[in-house]
Formats: structure tokens, C-alpha cells, sequence
């Protein structure tokens, strides 16, 4: 296997690269359970690659081939891997999403992922099999570019991930998140914030020099702001697309967002300086007492000085860069006029079975019978139908070359980061918070910027809405989804079949994907039901529970129902409900206890080399750097 690279490149690696030839690069990935204490509160098992956890780096060129041969040692749960943000052109089947582009990888079983990386940037790979990512089957993928525009500006280059922490497992937390016991939907908050899957990251630099840092947000659930004391950032890439150099104080990275930024450091080395991940807490619905949302690192200029509290930030969103004002490098216009919009409402709800689940359109996803890229080989001109697609996939059928507008309307009161696999997409307009619907927000055609931001991951405010345009070019199966891991699970998802006819005739489906679907008995021909004779028949297909009987048709009267009516009804009505525990209350009992003044990290640092779980225990049980950013 190729080991996974340090985050420390130096500028004559950088010039190596730049003379590298395409070349094929293979990764060879048992994935494992190991365990681990990234918040040095409490063991857990996560889900490791060759015996070890964090991940490694996937690093390529552009150009390069990629091979990552998985197999599945869980022994426990079926897995697959996405590499969240390549197009994947002319190689649908390798985006990774089960039941989508493959059958999940069986415990026992081998797959192997094979393409061409032909775009530059900052990108990660994670788990796309129900909920599982969040165990710790999430890493950087990182595609060099002897072309980029900002080689000779940086010496350096660091990679930082942010992510959330739980110490429950997601098998645990998911049985009680969609459940009859939790009718309001409250997603499980996380224990704590990593840097680097650790805490108190020290990251050495040198005065005077300039680092490229590529920022990934690998969390389930928390959104995080992020800033450097005493020192500015300027962003060049969001999304593996570079960007017109933009200044920030603060940068708010939803999860599976990715930013670089160039940071110049101080002159001299007479301080070092802290910088702070800060979950945004107003996604969750509790703020349970062992949530410990900041996370502290420090630059490192002299370690013999000392590592200082971060100072107390109030105003956060005051501060943040707003990723609208954004100018792509390339300078791409406005796409005209589209050929196609689809319009999805965003909704929260019950269902006949007391749970709550997300919706698009009145369509909570459910996952069809064959794989949705199996169906679309299957069908012959029939899959050009939404209808052979099923009724739970919020299917859209898109041709060759249209130009797609997709407005999105939040009828929910949370924020959610949309992620569109397959390309990235014009972000060309945004509403504030509480704008309501698109129609709503009366804008037009002259409203939209002449050059809007791109990126492939994007977030939507509050009771508002987004617009996003892209042309159809790569042909496939694209998921559209909330990156919110609990909202995967709780069905917000919609699916894109691009030229379906085209793929008919390109794709080659390789025997060892057909391979885990015998070993995982999953149907490989036919409609979402796997019906085969009429592929417009789809009983039998997977679908939601019915709705809930008249009179219950709101989660606010299911709310209401369930206080008033069990204080009336009293046992009668408990006993429909149920009485499953608050996974909130369950997502975790650890209470952090760590209280020290001086922050002894010599584990974790950037450039250390690879370390083990076990050692992250120790880095993190002595700090207490993720108190007082903010109160
Ligand atoms: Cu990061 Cu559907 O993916």
C-alpha cells in the first residue's frame, strides 16, 4: 500500500510533481474495526483502514489513474467508499453510493474503485452505506496540479480537517433518531470537535513564509467556524475550484465543505497562536452538558513558548465570509436560460409509524430494490422513465447537454448543506434567512450574478431558498442530498439519471461489482422493484411507512398530540408512541473532565508522521484548549 503522506510538502516535492508523468496510483484498503479515543474521553470502536485510524491520505496528480482495492473485514456491516466531489466522467459505477452506482461491499467481500482524476483540489473519500461514515470512515483526498495558479505563492502545504465526534456508534444512535420515541426529529449531537481526528493539533511553522492550507469538513452533522488569531486567510479553492484570492477573518465549513486558503506567517517567533473550530450550535436542538463545541490547535512557532487560550469570539456570523461573494478563477458566466428546472421542498414530518423523516417534495427516499445505475442498464428505452426508477427515489431524468436550474426551498427551520454528487454546480442565488420560497423572494434572471461561485457542496439558510445551475455533461447517476449524515438516513435525498441511454452505451460494469451483490443478494436487473417483465409494475418495491391517519398530517400536531393528548388519553397514548429512549439523552454520558493548564501535545502535530489511535489518547488527555472561545 502506499503509505499515507504527511501533511507537509515542500516546494521541491511540489516541483516533482509538476514534472510527474499520469501515472496509476493503487491503494490497497482492508477496511477494520480498531479503536480509538480521538477526544481522549472514551474508547470506542471505529471503522480503520489496515489496522489503523485515521485513515490514510488518498493523494494523486492530475492526470493520474486511481485504484483503491477494499476489502471488507468489518465482519459486521456491509461498506463502500465515495470520493466525495470527483465528476467521475465515462466512470459512473465508482461514485460509490450503495444501492445508487453499487451493491454494498458484504462483510467478506472485495471491490475494487478504478478511475482517471481529471480535476485539481481538495476533495475526501468516505463511507456511502447507511450512517456509517461518521465511525470514522472519512479521509482527505487530495489531487495535486502542476498547473495551479497559486504554485509559486505558497512553501508549503498543510491538510486540516474538521470534523464531529460522537461516542456512541451509529448502529447505536440510529434506531433511536428514527423512531416513534423521538418524534420531533432531534438529531444526536455530537461530544466533540477534532482537528485532524485529535485534539490540540500543534502545527509547526516556520516566520515569514507562506502555507497553502486545505481545509475539509469531514463531520456528520456540525457546521464549524473557523479562525486563525493573528492571522488573515486567503481563500483560493472551495470545492476543488479555484477562486479569485479572497480575504477572510472567519470561514463557516459546512460538513463535506473543503476551502484552501493561503495563511503568511508572522515575522517573528516570539508568540505562537491559536485557531479554533466552533460548531455551530444553532443546527442542534439540544445542547446536551457533555457537548464540548470548540476545538483548539496552535501555530507553532517556538516550542518552548507557551500555547495560549484562544480569546473569547462572540459574533460569529458577523465575522464570516460570505462564500456567495466568491469569483471562480476561470471567470465561467452565468449558464443561460435553463432547459430544466426542478423545484424541491424541503420538509419535515411524521409518518404512520410515529417517526420522523425528511422530505423532498412529499417524497421521503427510500433506497430501490436494484441499484439505481443497475436499473438504468436494465431497462433499455424505458429508462428514460422517472417511473421504472421507483416512487422513493425522487427520481429526475436529465438529457444530454441541458442546462438544469434546481431551486431548493428550506420549509424547514434548520440550515442544511446540499451536496450534488457528480460535478459542482453554479451557486446563483441564495435568500436570507426566513425569505421563504424562491417565488417568494420575486428575483430574476437580471438578479444573478454574471460570475457565479462554484462548489459542490452548499448551504441552504433557514426557511429560505437556493437556486443552482449546471449543464447536464456527465452522464450517471447523481445523488442530491443533505450532507447532514442523520438527514441521509431520514430520506433527504433525490437522484439525478443523467442520459441514461449514453450510459447504456459506455459503461462496462466490472464482475467483481456484480460480485457483491450475489454475495449480498441483491438483484442486479429490473425496475426499483426488480420486477423484470413490466418495468412500469413496481409492487413490491421498497417504500416509506403510510402516512399518518388524518388530523396527524403535521409534526407541530404530532407535537401537540402527543402533550396534550397523553395527558388526557395518559397511558393509552404513551403506549402508540412508544417509549424508546431520547437518543439525545443517549447519544452520550461522558462528561469531559480534562482541566489543565499547560497543553502538552507532542502527538497529533502536522508533519509528526502517521500516529495511532492509542497515541491520540494520549495527546488529547492533558488538554483543556477547547474551553473559552466561546462561553
Ligand atoms: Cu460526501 Cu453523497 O456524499
Amino acid at each position: 500500500m502506499k503509505s499515507s503522506v504527511p501533511g507537509l510538502l515542500s516546494v521541491w516535492e511540489l516541483v516533482l510533481f509538476s514534472f510527474a508523468e499520469a501515472a496509476t496510483v493503487t491503494y490497497d484498503f482492508n477496511v477494520t474495526w480498531v479503536t480509538a479515543n480521538p477526544d481522549g474521553d472514551f474508547d470506542r470502536p471505529v471503522i480503520g483502514i489496515n489496522g489503523k485510524w485515521p485513515i490514510p491520505q488518498i493523494t494523486a496528480n492530475v492526470g493520474d489513474n486511481v485504484v483503491v482495492n477494499v476489502q471488507n473485514l468489518l465482519g459486521n456491516e456491509s461498506t463502500s467508499l465515495h470520493f466525495h466531489g470527483l465528476y467521475m466522467n465515462g466512470t459512473a459505477h465508482m461514485d460509490g453510493p450503495e444501492q445508487v452506482s453499487q451493491c454494498a461491499i458484504p462483510p467478506g467481500s472485495s471491490f475494487t474503485y478504478n478511475f482517471t482524476i481529471d480535476q485539481p483540489g481538495t476533495y475526501w473519500y468516505h463511507s456511502h452505506t447507511h450512517g456509517q461514515y461518521p465511525d470514522g470512515l472519512r479521509g482527505p483526498l487530495i489531487i495535486h496540479d502542476p498547473d495551479s495558479p497559486f504554485l509559486g505563492q505558497y512553501d508549503e502545504e498543510l491538510v486540516l480537517t474538521l470534523s464531529d465526534w460522537y461516542h456512541d456508534l451509529m448502529t447505536d444512535l440510529l434506531p433511536g433518531f428514527i423512531s416513534k420515541g423521538n418524534p420531533t426529529g432531534a438529531e444526536p449531537v455530537p461530544q466533540n470537535a477534532l482537528f485532524n481526528e485529535t485534539q490540540n493539533l500543534k502545527v509547526k511553522v516556520e516566520p515569514g513564509k507562506t502555507y497553502l492550507f486545505r481545509m475539509i469538513n469531514m463531520g456528520a452533522f456540525a457546521s464549524q467556524y473557523v479562525w486563525f488569531e493573528g492571522h488573515n486567510m486567503t481563500i483560493v479553492e472551495v470545492d476543488g475550484v479555484y477562486t479569485q484570492p479572497a480575504e477572510a477573518e472567519m470561514i463557516y465549513l459546512s460538513a463535506a465543505q473543503r476551502c484552501s486558503f493561503l495563511l503568511t506567517t508572522r515575522n517573528e517567533t516570539t508568540a505562537n497562536y491559536a485557531f479554533v473550530g466552533s460548531m455551530d450550535t444553532t443546527l442542534f436542538d439540544v445542547l446536551p452538558d457533555d457537548l464540548n463545541y470548540n476545538v483548539t490547535g496552535w501555530l507553532v512557532y517556538d516550542d518552548g513558548k507557551p500555547l495560549p487560550h484562544p480569546a473569547f469570539v462572540d459574533d460569529l456570523d458577523g465575522n464570516t465570509f460570505d462564500d456567495m461573494t466568491l469569483v471562480p478563477w476561470d471567470n465561467q458566466t452565468l449558464l443561460g436560460e435553463p432547459d430544466k428546472t426542478v423545484e424541491l421542498n424541503v420538509i419535515m414530518d411524521n409518518l404512520g409509524d410515529g417517526a420522523n423523516y425528511a422530505f423532498f417534495n412529499n417524497i421521503t427516499y427510500r433506497a430501490p430494490k436494484v441499484p439505481t445505475l443497475y436499473t438504468a442498464l436494465s431497462t433499455g428505452k424505458l429508462a428514460t422513465n422517472p417511473a421504472v426508477y421507483g416512487g422513493y427515489t425522487n427520481t429526475f431524468v436529465l438529457e444530454k447537454g441541458q442546462i438544469v436550474q434546481l431551486i431548493v426551498n428550506n420549509l424547514d427551520t434548520g440550515r442544511h448543506p446540499f451536496h450534488l454528487h457528480g460535478r459542482n454546480f453554479q451557486a446563483v442565488y441564495r435568500s436570507a434567512e426566513d425569505a421563504g420560497t424562491f417565488e417568494d423572494s420575486n428575483v430574476t434572471e437580471a438578479d444573478f450574478p454574471s460570475v457565479p461561485m462554484r462548489r459542490d457542496t452548499f448551504v441552504l439558510y433557514p426557511s429560505g431558498n437556493v437556486v443552482l445551475r449546471f449543464r447536464a455533461d456527465n452522464p450517471g447517476i447523481w445523488l442530491f442530498h443533505c450532507h447532514i449524515e442523520w438527514h441521509v438516513a431520514s430520506g433527504l435525498i433525490a437522484t439525478f439519471v443523467e442520459s441514461p441511454l449514453d450510459l447504456q452505451n459506455t459503461l462496462t460494469i466490472p464482475k467483481d461489482h456484480y460480485e457483491v451483490c450475489v454475495a449480498g443478494n441483491v438483484p442486479t436487473v429490473g425496475n426499483a422493484a426488480a420486477n423484470t417483465h413490466n418495468l412500469l409494475d413496481l409492487s413490491g418495491e421498497n417504500r416509506a411507512p403510510d402516512p399518518l391517519p388524518d388530523g396527524f398530517t403535521t409534526r407541530g400536531k404530532v407535537a401537540l398530540a402527543f402533550s396534550c393528548l397523553s395527558g388526557i388519553l395518559g397511558i393509552a397514548v404513551v403506549a402508540w408512541y412508544g417509549l424508546a429512549p431520547d437518543p439525545a439523552a443517549h447519544a452520550g454520558v461522558e462528561k469531559r473532565v480534562a482541566e489543565a493548564d499547560v497543553v502538552d501535545s507532542s502527538v497529533g502535530d502536522i508533519g509528526a508522521g502517521p500516529s495511532t489511535a492509542r497515541e491520540f489518547v494520549m495527546a488529547s488527555s492533558s488538554g483543556d484548549g477547547n474551553r473559552g472561545a466561546r462561553a
